[in-house]
């Protein structure tokens, strides 16, 4: 009954919405405006750097993980504890339901995605970020980009 219901969710998945595909450029702009450049010490570069090894840039990315939750959007957060799936027992701890965050829209993912890195205290919880991009010279990933 379970594994019927998650293969269910899975076709729905890969037959779903159409994706877009930010820009790196396009992508810093909507950051820098959100107020994500040094947002708890982490630089522009971090976040876009971030973005590309989790999702590709892809707005609409979903994995299914192990466990049976789902990582969601461009920042691939996961359904268990940060958003609202309906279906799963969840902690949602963004307040949001996880649609809302692979919408072209990046208003919520990026509201959820600073509440993440607050309450865990940096960016550990992305293991794209760790692999790589922590500790490195991400100067780049902005580069020829109209943000300061
Ligand atoms: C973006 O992600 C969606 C959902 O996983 C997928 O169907 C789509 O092919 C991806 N787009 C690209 C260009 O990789």
């Amino acid at each position: 009954m379970k594994a019927a219901g998650i293969l269910t969710l899975i076709g729905c998945l890969v037959t779903g919405a159409e994706s877009k595909i930010y820009t790196r450029c396009k992508l810093a702009k909507i950051f820098s405006r959100a107020g994500l450049d040094n947002y708890w010490g982490f630089s522009l570069g971090n976040w876009i750097c971030m973005a590309y090894y989790e999702s590709g840039y892809n707005t609409t990315a979903q994995r299914v993980l192990d466990d049976g939750s789902i990582d969601y959007g461009i920042f691939q957060i996961n359904s268990f504890t940060w958003c609202r799936h309906g279906k799963l027992r969840e902690n949602n701890h963004c307040h949001v339901a996880c649609s809302a965050l692979i919408t072209d829209d990046l208003t919520d993912a990026i509201i959820c995605a600073k509440k993440i890195v607050k309450e865990t205290q940096g960016m550990n919880y992305w293991q794209g970020w760790k692999k790589h991009c922590e500790g490195r010279d991400l100067s780049d990933w902005k580069k020829g980009c109209e943000v300061s």
